[in-house]
């Protein structure tokens, strides 16, 4: 191998380039998942400590002749790598191994019943119901049911069956780069249960405040009040929570969504990330990573979970609930090491398991590949419906801006302060049938420049009624509906 440009040897091969041979299954697999491939082998190779911290990578040039790959797909992995803060890259000057360089760079779940009068819903938190599964679902079901053994229906095991948890722990390491080891992973009924859970144990640890995102879900709150801890809203920035308020607040753990905040919509930076996991270790604590949408990217691969980069100082959850329905309750927690034990504990003496037809169904699903195929179908329809939103909301309401990355099921749309004041517009739209929300419900502060921002779901419902509910709500702002905003439909 010629792969040039390493100025310091990876660990193991000192000095020559035997580190980079051990992409190359990755350059053999079939071309489909190549890519994703090679991403899995640098990302491996790097927590592993086979490619050491400091590690300059060779071009993307060298590593795609190297490989025989092209250099598209080398460029492509650098990149997502870079985003999850796995490597570090200076824009000309190379790629090393190691967290973004500082130097370098300069709230609802909603749960809640949705309003029964509404001609449009806006709220957001919700998938489109009508895309479950059932013909697949039904015949996974059937096929558990006719082959399942007596004994399975009896007390399942707390921490979740083994088979659920062997299929989670695959498909969260392959999908989300999580490490993923199953005795760690803990079934639960979602990301609700996951934060209860973690709220119980870090409370019996002597605990008893946790940080909390703000804007943020106010289920974080309400989950962790019920396990008797206090939440300190923590104020993000552009690039994640903001570090000063994070160290000032005296907390040693928090709850994040660093893939796509909510309900702020955007995405951590690499340095972001970094140095929370900085802090979490320099304090010893927790970070709960809610992964609520995470598998829901538009414009690139999703960037991959804080918990591979530190699973001791990260507790992953996500859940069924945006993928398939919220209402079969069922999620996924992985739990650093010194953690599991009591979790599992908890989990025990609070329902002892989940259903166990219901978790075998699902690792059947997973197993056959169903989930990939859910997820692509969903992926597809919502990725059709945020362009809509996207579009109708800018010739509707001009001079608004979406923010937040091209991910999930909501966006955040702000409206210049002349479609103000908030209130005023929130009472109209409600009159007009249309349920959406501010930005403001979320959190603690308020725009200072009167703008208005709205928290739009849109996964839920057609194009056509995305584009029905955003002419309702210009005409509720008191405008002309411009000729533009009568996009043309299309179908689902
Ligand atoms: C921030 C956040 N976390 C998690 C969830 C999902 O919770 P669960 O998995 O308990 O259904 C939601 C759903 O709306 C959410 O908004």
């Amino acid at each position: 191998m010629t792969a040039s440009g390493t100025n310091q040897p990876a660990r193991g091969g000192p000095g020559s380039s035997t580190a980079w041979e051990m992409l190359l299954p990755a350059a053999s697999a079939p071309a489909r998942g190549r890519g994703r491939a090679l991403q899995a082998a640098l990302r491996d190779a790097v927590r592993s400590g086979r490619l050491a911290q400091g590690t300059r990578l060779p071009s993307s040039r060298d590593l795609a002749a190297d490989l025989g790959v092209s250099r598209g797909l080398v460029t492509e992995a650098y990149e997502q790598l870079t985003a999850e803060g796995y490597l570090r890259s200076d824009r000309g000057a190379g790629t090393w191994v190691g967290g973004a360089a500082r130097a370098a760079h300069p709230r609802a779940h909603d749960g809640a019943p949705r309003p029964p009068g509404a001609t449009v819903d806006f709220l957001p938190g919700t998938p489109d119901l009508s895309l479950f599964p059932r013909a697949g679902w039904a015949s996974a079901y059937r096929e558990v049911l006719a082959r399942l053994p007596h004994r399975a229906l009896g007390y399942p095991d707390p921490r979740g069956l083994p088979r659920l948890r062997t299929a989670l722990a695959d498909l969260l390491t392959r999908r989300r780069g999580v490490v993923a080891d199953p005795e760690r992973l803990v079934v639960c009924s979602g990301v609700a249960q996951a934060v209860t859970l973690l709220g119980f144990v870090l409370h019996a640890r002597g605990e008893h405040t946790v940080g909390v995102e703000d804007p943020g879900s106010p289920e974080h709150d309400a989950l962790f009040a019920s396990a008797g801890v206090r939440t300190v809203p923590l104020p993000l920035d552009a690039e994640g929570l903001a570090l000063g308020p994070l160290r000032a607040s005296g907390v040693r753990s928090l709850v994040t969504t660093p893939a796509h905040q909510f309900p702020s919509g955007i995405a951590y930076s690499a340095r972001r990330r970094t140095e929370l996991l900085d802090w979490v270790r320099s304090v010893d604590g927790l970070v709960v990573e809610d992964d609520y949408d995470g598998d829901f990217r538009y414009d690139r691969s999703p960037v991959g979970a804080l918990q591979g980069l530190d699973p001791e100082h990260v507790a992953y959850t996500g859940s069924v609930s945006k993928s398939l329905a919220p209402g079969l309750r069922l999620g996924w927690l992985v739990v650093p090491a010194r953690l599991t034990e009591e979790v599992v504990e908890r989990k025990r003496t609070m329902d002892l398991g989940n259903p166990a037809l219901e978790q075998e169904t699902l690792a059947h699903f997973v197993e056959r590949g169903d989930y990939d195929r859910q997820l692509r179908r969903c992926r597809t329809a919502y990725q059709e419906r945020r362009d809509t939103l996207v579009a109708a909301l800018r010739d509707g309401f001009p001079g608004s801006e979406v923010t937040g990355i091209a991910a999930g099921l909501h966006v955040i749309v702000r409206l210049p302060a002349r479609y103000g004041p908030q209130e005023h517009l929130l009472a109209r739209a409600e009159a007009a049938g249309v349920a959406v929300r501010p930005l403001t419900a979320y959190g603690t502060r308020t725009p200072d420049d009167g703008s208005v921002r709205l928290v739009v779901g849109y996964a839920h419902l057609p194009p056509a009624r995305i584009e029905e509910g955003v002419r309702l709500l210009v005409a509720a702002a008191g405008t002309v509906i411009p000729r533009a905003c009568r996009v043309p439909r299309r179908g689902r």
